[in-house]
């Protein structure tokens, strides 16, 4: 069997698609969507993520605001800023950035984020509302959110299924475990602890791996025709055909690619569907945080 190869480009676009179509009908009424990025440093990545966001939200006819912070800034100062975000009418979702420098307490820092504008779903108020039965956040978090979009458009059929969620992170693998078990999923978590990964994660319809390790999942791992939902982003040297490590023209320094947390060539060979990495959950990610905000604003204006 040769798995489905799930396109996570073509979804998101579908996603931020029928956001921006929304977007323009609340705009030629007046109500502007508005979402708060928060940079507090100049971590390369961070950068990199929070720039996309807000080309994703001019794209989609989103306002940003963005919030460009030193390094240094005292937590009392960043604290502040999110309060007055969280009172200011036209910002509809509020975006933190993570990691935040280690002299602030994360914490505290999300906790002020009022959890009507709290897009990344992770005020501790609407994680525990995802994981309480009959109660729902007005956000879950993006990427496990992406997660189930993924899923759901390929039409895999979660309620009733187990699965399997590699990591227990605050962003990925405990969200994930809550949304499929909000679906009736039967969800088992594995982690560092955990005895015997392989055997539990053969016996899923579904996995989820975000534990961060290159081509952790192999085809032995994997049921035959079990759902593979690759999280991981990994970069990994490339190497030379005699086996040392390319070096890039441009920069000198070794070449890199990305991989995920699943050995993609063997486990599309065994699974029903899987996602590559790069182009599977990826861009996701923005795609649901258009989605958050555009929600945010909807029940800002009164309108869900
Ligand atoms: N850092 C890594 N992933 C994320 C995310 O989804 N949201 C935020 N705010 N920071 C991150």
């Amino acid at each position: 069997m040769t798995a489905q190869i799930i396109d996570g480009k073509a979804v998101a676009a579908a996603v931020r698609n029928d956001v921006k179509e929304e977007v323009t009908k609340l705009r030629a009424q007046g109500f502007v969507p508005g979402l708060a990025t928060v940079l507090v440093g100049a971590r390369p990545d961070s950068v990199s993520y929070v720039t996309s966001k807000r080309q994703a939200c001019a794209e989609l006819g989103i306002e940003s605001y963005h919030n460009e912070l030193p390094e240094n800034i005292s937590q009392d100062e960043l604290l502040a800023l999110i309060n007055k975000l969280s009172a200011d009418s036209k910002v509809h979702g509020i975006l933190v950035q993570l990691p935040l420098p280690k002299h602030i307490n994360e914490e505290l820092i999300l906790g002020a984020v009022d959890i009507n504008k709290d897009v990344d779903g992770f005020h501790p108020i609407n994680v525990g509302k995802l994981g309480m039965k009959g109660r729902e956040p007005l956000f879950a978090p993006c990427t496990p959110a992406g997660v189930i979009e993924l899923l759901d458009r390929i039409g895999a059929k979660i309620s009733g299924s187990r699965a399997v969620v590699l990591g227990r992170s605050n962003i990925v693998g405990l969200p994930a475990s809550l949304l499929l078990l909000g679906r009736d999923a039967t969800v088992t978590i594995c982690h560092s602890r955990t005895k015997d990964i392989a055997a539990v994660c053969r016996e899923a319809d579904i996995i989820v791996a975000a534990i961060g390790k290159p081509k952790f999942v192999t085809a032995e791992m994997v049921k035959p025709g079990a759902y593979v939902i690759d999280v991981g982003v990994n970069g990994i040297p490339v190497l030379n055909p005699d086996g040392t490590p390319a070096i890039s023209e441009k920069t000198g320094k070794p070449k890199q690619k990305l991989v995920g947390d699943v050995d993609f060539d063997a486990v599309k060979e065994v699974a029903a569907a899987i996602t590559p990495v790069p182009g599977g959950v990826g861009p996701m990610t923005i795609a649901m945080l258009m989605k958050n905000t555009l929600r945010g604003a909807k029940h800002a204006f009164g309108l869900l």
